[in-house]
């Protein structure tokens, strides 16, 4: 931690600060790995009442704090939590993720879109995202996130996870101004989202564009490069101060593409080496990634070893070592403690890192 300044460690990484070590924290560090996590799930056990319920939500975004203290402290919710404030019901169901019942595929649905109003349907968020501020402190920086446009397309218009994704890209090609049309409603409610998160707390912004990876170059840059960049040009008109990370899952056909989205650090997942990221990214770009979180069932050794390559091919600028997508729900407790310890521990000032690092 810096001693001349509040600004928490992650948060200054994320503006481009040089610091000490990389800043670190994992994506769905709460959830199910997590002994204490299954425990509430079986007092609350609707992922909605989790996620819903403040003093629930606190107390899961919390438990990781409590078990590890990361750098980032998540708020725990889901993409699809925003999409009945817009008029499309959902569920998140046990093992299955989202289901919506009455998927969107006709003009007169989308036409009945309304637009974000966050303070009436989401005031839980507020209250989450205000008491995690509160419980951190300047020791953690609070990440707020949302599901990018065309992810979020791909649920409602789905209806649920997908292998194919062969209704939503039946619609895009066939069908193209309708699902346009739904893409530009989305981005402005997700746009309008994002504000309220941050005016709500949240220092760092991560959209998750999970499934745009499904997509060829050419329908990135038609179906989901656009809508990523209207919503963080409609985020830096009032909020230019937050930094943003943009992910998407398997991008490693995409990533100098993801860099014209707008966003200020890119997440790179382990399909790809960090030396070539950083190559293909070029010296301005910000990187988060991008260990396999399959890394977290080797022993401690290898953990530290995955660690130390990552933070070498990374540099000391503009990296938040993170994993390349989310922990996976069967992984020990104790592995991911060493993956903090291990990553908090780095000094690259002082380490012999520091003569490996360009
Ligand atoms: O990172 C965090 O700790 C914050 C929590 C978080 C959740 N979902 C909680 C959750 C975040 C950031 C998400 C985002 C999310 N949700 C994404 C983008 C990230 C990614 O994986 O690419 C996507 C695609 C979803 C949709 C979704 N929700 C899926 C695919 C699932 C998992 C289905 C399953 O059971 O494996 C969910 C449910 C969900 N959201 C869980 C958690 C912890 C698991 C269900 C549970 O714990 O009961």
């Amino acid at each position: 931690m810096g001693l001349t300044s509040g600004t928490p460690h992650l948060l200054r990484a994320a503006r481009g600060e040089i610091v000490n070590r990389p800043p670190v924290w994992m994506m769905r560090q709460a959830g199910r790995y997590m002994k204490a996590y299954r425990d509430l799930r079986e007092k609350y056990p609707s992922f909605r009442q989790r996620s819903e319920i403040p003093e629930v939500a606190i107390e899961v975004s919390l438990q990781p704090w409590k078990a590890f203290q990361p750098d980032g402290v998540i708020l725990f919710s889901d993409i699809v939590t925003p999409l009945p404030g817009i008029g499309i019901e959902m569920d998140v169901a046990e093992g299955k993720g989202p289901v919506i019942e009455n998927p969107i595929r006709t003009q007169k649905q989308v036409d009945n879109l309304h637009s974000l109003q966050p303070e009436e349907s989401l005031p839980f968020i507020k209250t989450i995202l205000q008491a995690l501020r509160s419980e951190v402190g300047n020791k953690s920086t609070v990440l707020g996130f949302v599901g990018a446009p065309w992810t979020l397309a791909a649920y409602a218009v789905e209806g649920k996870g997908s292998k194919t994704y062969s209704i939503i890209k039946n619609m895009a090609f066939s069908e193209p101004a309708i699902l346009h049309q739904l893409l530009a409603k989305l981005s402005d409610s997700i746009a309008t989202y994002v504000r309220y998160q941050i005016d709500c707390g949240a220092q760092v912004i991560q959209m998750f564009d999970s499934w745009a990876g499904q997509l060829s170059p050419q329908d990135y840059e038609t179906f989901a490069l656009p809508y990523q960049r209207r919503v963080f040009e409609q985020v830096k008109q009032t909020h230019p101060d937050t930094p943003l990370i943009l992910l998407v899952s398997g991008s490693a056909g995409l990533l100098e593409r993801m860099s014209q989205s707008g966003a200020d650090i890119v997440n790179v997942d382990w399909t790809v080496d960090m030396a070539d990221a950083r190559r293909r990214l070029g010296k301005e770009m910000k990187v988060q990634g991008n260990l396999d979180p399959g890394v977290l069932f080797g022993s401690k050794e290898f953990i530290t070893e995955r660690i130390h390559d990552t933070v070498r091919k990374a540099g000391n600028w503009g990296h938040i070592l993170n994993l390349g997508h989310g922990v996976l729900p069967t992984t020990p407790e104790e592995n991911v403690a060493h993956f903090f310890e291990t990553a908090k521990q780095l000094d690259l000032t002082k380490s012999e890192l520091l003569s490996a690092v360009k």
